[in-house]
């Protein structure tokens, strides 16, 4: 089987190599790729991931099998809509499914329409009318641009006028803006897998959105993430699949969007039970990176299995392992960072201990050179959290490049901290 991976970030490095280690692999291209993938596929430096046209055509000429989509751009852009119109399978929805993360405003009113437990919210075009309703809201609330926004398009503050300039300047931008009732609670990211009708439910991720320890600063792409999430009990997965999980795919089936890929739910456990914050509609950047090392089996039959309509049956298996993942950024980011600042050094360990997955990284003559915010991954596998943590840790220590930080604290919490 000939598989293309679509994206150049660290989830798309796991995914590479997730599938690098299937027998089943004739050929593995990665568009556009980076110097991490460069080791365990042909990368494709040329094919930018949203350019539906030139992924398309390679795709065609090169007679790829499976095409796996990692980010959510080139879904928006109906690269799966291209590839079905060529009889390629892929994983991934099509466009008008997409919306479920591509708008807010689609994905809250679906949310709404199939009984989904979320934030009551409101949506607004019009600048005047979102200001009123903000300067008359009684509780807190945050405010969200409905398109894409690269996990930075929510704005949460005490002061209602910085809230109602941020909303204004997304209004300006010709997008809606979404106004909603602020809650509190742990967050948690679900990861199903589905074929258009059944679906699988992953190991449970924790992603640590904010860029500073203790959850304090803005919000980012995502700082760290650990998989699975020891606080999340039986009962109430139990009773997440049953009010999120299971009436989304009723609502998906009943709205004819016809899934198949990977849907994500961040959610949020408040005293009230859990509500629905957003879809993602591909795997989380950096859940992946935590969740791939530890589904057993050649990756190759779980994508198959979601192409060919057989999840039900799937004889899914994970590692008795926890995984942590820490983000190594670019000094400034979630705020303007430099690009192409020399890697001196990544560490190495034993590939059942700890992986490095980069993130836009390229080789410029002869070395290696970031060229993203979040620049590498650094994940640790450990049968507890508390060695995972430890390896995670030590290497993220081993990577080396001017300005580079991480969090220190993902998933200490299990420690009482
Ligand atoms: P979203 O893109 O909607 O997932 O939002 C990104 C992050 O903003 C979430 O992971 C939360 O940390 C935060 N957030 C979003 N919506 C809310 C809300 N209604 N109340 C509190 N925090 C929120
Ligand atoms: N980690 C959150 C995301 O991928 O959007």
């Amino acid at each position: 089987m000939k598989v293309l991976v679509v994206g150049g970030g660290a989830r798309e490095h796991t995914v590479c190599w997730k599938f690098s280690r299937s027998n089943r692999l004739s050929g593995l291209f990665a568009a556009p790729g980076n110097a991490g993938t460069a080791d365990l596929a042909t990368n494709l430096p040329e094919i930018a991931s949203d350019d539906v046209e030139a992924v398309t055509r390679f795709a065609v000429d090169t007679s790829i099998d499976l095409v796996f989509v990692g980010p959510e751009a080139p879904l928006a852009a109906g690269l799966v809509d291209a590839l079905a119109a060529e009889n390629i399978a892929a994983i991934g929805p099509h466009a008008a499914a997409s919306r479920l993360e591509a708008s807010k405003a689609f994905s809250k009113s679906f949310m709404s329409s199939y009984g989904i437990p979320t934030a009551a919210y409101r949506s607004f075009s019009d600048g005047d009318q979102f200001e009123k309703y903000v300067r008359g809201a009684r509780n807190r609330l945050v405010v969200k641009k409905s398109g894409l926004a690269g996990g930075k398009g929510v704005f949460e503050d005490d002061d209602p006028e910085v809230l109602i300039a941020n909303g204004r300047a997304i209004v300006d931008a010709k997008d809606e803006v979404v106004a909603e009732e602020y809650l509190t609670g742990d967050e948690v990211s679900v990861f199903a897998l589905t074929d258009g009708s059944d679906y699988l439910i992953l190991p449970l991720c924790a992603d640590y959105k904010k860029a500073d320890a203790g959850d304090s600063g803005p919000n980012t792409g995502g700082m760290g993430a650990i998989c699975p999430v020891p606080w999340i009990t039986p009962k109430e997965m139990e009773q997440i699949d049953r009010e999120i999980v299971a009436p989304t795919f009723r609502g998906i089936a009943d709205a004819g969007l016809g899934y198949r890929g990977v849907l994500y739910f961040g959610l949020m456990m408040t005293a009230d039970g859990p509500r629905l914050l957003e879809y993602n509609v591909r795997f989380g950047d950096p859940e992946a990176q935590v969740l791939l090392p530890l589904l057993r089996s050649d990756f190759t039959n779980w994508c198959e299995a979601v192409a060919r309509g057989s999840i039900a049956g799937f004889p899914a298996g994970y590692l008795e392992a926890s995984a942590v993942g820490v983000v190594v950024a670019a000094g400034g980011y979630p705020g303007s960072y430099e690009k192409g600042l020399i890697v001196s050094r990544l560490p190495s360990h034993p590939e059942d201990e700890a992986l490095v997955f980069h993130a836009s990284t390229t080789m410029h003559h002869g070395r290696l050179v970031t060229g993203g915010g979040r620049c590498f991954t650094a994940v640790g596998i450990g049968r507890e959290l508390l060695n995972a943590r430890s390896r995670a840790y030590s290497a993220a220590r081993g990577i080396t490049f001017p300005g580079s930080w991480y969090r220190p604290d993902i998933g200490a919490r299990i420690f009482g901290s």
